[in-house]
């Protein structure tokens, strides 16, 4: 009854052999053919040996002999005890063990935690950007209150044919990007191919550039395998030109369209500005701030010759830079000229405009006599009056007549 003790052993032996542990990791590539050598297996026939195996093939434990079968094309056992998997697949990942005894009667075991692993092609970055716009402050952007802030696509990375799976990462300027859900953010997609079980993993990069930053950014995509210490791809690196944001125009705008105003007429100038509450209007004429108080709309009724000149609005706003608008010129003209006037044209316009003047009654006559002489009268004493002066007599006297249309002019339309 030797053979049936001998049997028992050998069910209680295959009943603990699955506890044991100190597995040898092999790393098989897909494909190729591996080889596990079943240690203390005397090297040929006849041998007591047996192999079994838990992978993705099997349910459970399956045992292999020597004698061979319908396995052998995927995994056989060679004459001298070692087993061949003639070309590895994912689904080989797994458990395998052999107990081996030797011709003396010595039992060995050897065990192995077999990992499959696949290099896939070197990762690629498709639809890259050439171009982005740097961030813009909601408080900029916002005409209708705050945007939602979306980033400016660089690119997707995509790697194909890998296993296991492993991770795509980026790289701006050598440095790893760290998605922060606000400026830096990726959208992963990791899918598996049916048939071999390779994965394909893509990755698309948003970014919001820094106002103010790099204006060349370079951008790089890596494929860390999910094995250890087996190297990263890297994609060649895109480099994108940063655009910023063009500073909304201020730019004035002028009725009539030419800028030339009949002597007596109307002119309006109006600053253009991108909708925003909190800017402040002032004007510049002839390069010299106009003293009134800040407004988008300057209406002249009757313009004078002094109006003649050239004007610019500077928009002031309590987080950016001011911005002035480029100069518009103003030309006064006097369609009928007085001939013979011994002060130049000057006096000669001054004179018409008294004539304008006249026209309106003897009220405006008298007032424009008053201007007249006391023009004249500074003229002789100072040569360049001040501008100042002019406008706020100016304003006087637009308030006298048109008290109207003086506060149309202060607050605008
Ligand atoms: C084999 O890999 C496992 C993790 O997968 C690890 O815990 C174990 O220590 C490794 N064994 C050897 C012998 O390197
Ligand atoms: C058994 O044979 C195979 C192929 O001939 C070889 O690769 C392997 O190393 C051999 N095993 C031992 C233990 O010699």
């Amino acid at each position: 009854m030797a053979a049936g003790a001998a049997a028992g052993a050998w069910v209680l032996v295959l009943s603990l052999w699955g506890a044991v542990g100190g597995d040898r990791n092999i790393t098989a590539r897909i494909g190729k053919p591996l080889v596990l050598n079943c240690r203390g297996a005397p090297k040929k026939p006849p041998q007591q040996l047996e192999w079994k195996l838990n992978t993705g093939r099997t349910e459970a434990w399956k045992v292999l002999s020597p004698q061979g079968g319908s396995w052998d094309s995927v995994a056989r056992v060679l004459p001298n005890g070692s087993l061949l998997l003639p070309a590895v697949g994912v689904q080989d990942e797994g458990t395998f063990r052999c107990r081996a005894t030797s011709r003396k009667g010595k039992e060995t075991r050897s065990a192995y935690q077999v990992r499959v692993y696949q290099t896939p092609e070197k990762p690629e970055i498709i639809n890259p950007a050439s171009e982005l716009m740097a961030g813009v402050p909601n408080k900029v952007v916002g005409e209708r209150g705050s945007r939602k802030q979306s980033g400016e696509e660089v690119g997707t990375c995509v790697s194909e044919g890998g296993y296991p799976a492993g991770t795509l990462n980026w790289h701006s300027n050598g440095k790893p990007l760290i998605p922060d859900g606000k400026g830096t953010s990726v959208q992963e997609e990791t899918r598996r191919h049916p048939k071999t079980g390779l994965f394909t993993l893509q990755s698309e990069l948003t970014v919001i550039p820094a106002q103010g930053g790099a204006p060349h950014p370079t951008f790089s995509c890596s494929f860390r395998p999910g094995l250890p210490r087996r190297r990263a791809l890297h994609t060649a690196p895109i480099q994108l030109t940063v655009w910023e944001p063009v500073p909304p125009e201020v730019q004035v705008m002028v009725q009539p369209e030419d800028g030339k105003v009949v002597l007596g007429g109307t002119l309006t100038l109006t600053c253009e500005t991108p909708a925003q509450s909190s800017l402040q209007i002032h004007w510049i004429k002839d390069g010299i701030p106009l003293h009134i108080p800040p407004t988008p709309v300057l209406l002249f009724h009757k313009v004078k010759l002094e109006d003649q000149g050239t004007y610019s609005c500077v928009a002031t706003h309590p987080s950016h830079e001011p911005q002035e608008s480029p100069a518009v010129h103003v030309i006064i003209e006097a369609d009928k000229p007085i001939a013979g006037s011994v002060e130049g044209q000057g006096l000669g316009t001054v004179a018409l405009a008294l004539g304008i003047l006249g026209g309106l009654g003897i009220a405006a006559l008298l007032i424009g006599a008053i201007m007249w002489r006391r023009q004249r009268h500074r003229r002789e004493e100072r040569k360049a009056p001040e501008n100042q002066e002019e406008e706020e007599e100016r304003a006087e006297l637009n308030q006298s007549e048109e008290p109207e249309a003086a506060e149309s002019s202060a607050t605008g339309p």
